[in-house]
């Protein structure tokens, strides 16, 4: 029971000691979080891993972040994600292949253009790695306009992948709405490749079928249903309901805004569905509410980190045997690690 697995996974901890650190995305469930030694979003749990001395890192998140965070820690720190199966589908929507090819096809298009490709850290080492060769740089939902504003200080194009919508998001934030063109690699009529030589951002066609599945019909119930309720959402959300919306921002900016919201006040969430029951729990003077309560809203490569799971991984840790083990290859990480640090530096 859980009260059973509380104790095992706490006296793990104790006997690791200073050799462990549990790191938690804000999508964990509750019996991931409540272990966790640092909650946060995808920034600041990629800095939690480049600032952490622990040799063992062990990560409530799916696989692109345990990816960063091996990327980013020394060679002697190993970094453990307690299920393989934790994949972000939107993180395999782009594959490096399948973008070095996109990219002669792109810098064809534009050929006096000097295009640079942002990737989301949402995304696999191979494509960061890809990015630093090109000139590139990661961001991340809470950075995403001020890396591009980097790109345009070197370049006159972006090419964003994985994710479409942060990307017009972020184009309409920096006043750049109507100069996007969208990277269709299966476009028989080469229309692509006409658009891209006419816009200054060009999206990759990914997604996040989590955010994706937000709509303005939403956002309109909540405020027919409860007209003093405010609406925050994640980038990640289609244009329009971000528009809709009253704030937008990463799963951080989410978490602050009901902190800092005043008792009494009502706040409806469009994110992922464990970081608003999170919210409201840790928050029960503020009114919190999902912007959807349909069950579709649960990320499902999150919901494999399985509180037994990591169970497992610290007690084989505590005898010795290191198990889901995340390692980038050293060529590879070297590479991608420029593109993170680009972004880390920004
Ligand atoms: P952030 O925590 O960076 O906002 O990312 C959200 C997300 O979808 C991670 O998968
Ligand atoms: Fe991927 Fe979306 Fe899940 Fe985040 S919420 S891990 S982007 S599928």
């Amino acid at each position: 029971d859980e009260d059973e697995r509380t104790d095992r996974i706490e006296a793990a901890k104790r006997e690791l000691g200073d050799d462990l650190v549990i790191l938690g995305h804000n999508y964990q469930r509750r019996e991931i979080v409540e272990h966790a030694d640092f909650v946060g979003d995808s920034y600041q749990l990629s800095v939690e891993a480049a600032n952490a001395d622990a040799e063992y890192v062990v990560f409530g998140g799916v696989t692109f972040m345990a990816e960063s965070a091996d990327i980013i820690t020394d060679d002697d720190q190993t970094v453990i994600l307690p299920s393989m199966e934790a994949s972000c589908p939107m993180a395999g929507m782009a594959e490096a292949l399948q973008v070095d090819a996109a990219w002669a096809e792109i810098t064809n298009a534009a050929p006096d253009a000097e295009i640079i490709p942002i990737t989301y850290m949402n995304s696999y080492a191979d494509l960061k790695a890809f990015c630093a060769e090109q000139g590139g740089a990661v961001c991340t939902s809470s950075n995403a306009h001020e890396v591009f504003e980097w790109a345009f200080d070197r370049g006159d194009k972006v090419l964003f992948l994985p994710d479409k919508h942060l990307g017009e998001n972020t184009a309409h934030r920096l006043g750049m709405g109507d100069d996007i063109a969208e990277w269709d690699p299966w476009d028989p009529e080469g229309k692509s490749a006409e658009e891209v030589a006419d816009s200054d951002i060009v999206l990759w066609d990914g997604y996040c079928q989590v955010h994706e599945r937000f709509r303005v019909d939403h956002v309109e119930r909540i405020r027919d249903e409860h007209p003093d309720a405010k609406v925050v959402v994640h980038p990640e959300c289609r244009r329009e309901v971000v528009e809709a919306a009253d704030e937008a921002g990463s799963t951080a900016t989410i978490t602050r805004t009901v902190e800092d919201a005043d008792p009494g006040e009502t706040w409806a969430i469009g994110t992922e569905i464990h970081l608003t029951n999170h919210l409201q729990r840790w928050h029960p003077e503020v009114n919190v509410l999902p912007l959807c309560g349909e069950a579709c809203m649960d990320c499902n490569a999150m919901r494999q980190i399985d509180p037994n799971y990591l169970t497992w991984v610290l007690e084989e840790l505590v005898a010795g045997r290191e198990r889901n083990v995340i390692e980038v290859a050293p060529r590879e990480a070297e590479l991608a690690n420029v593109a993170m640090e680009r972004m880390l530096e920004i």
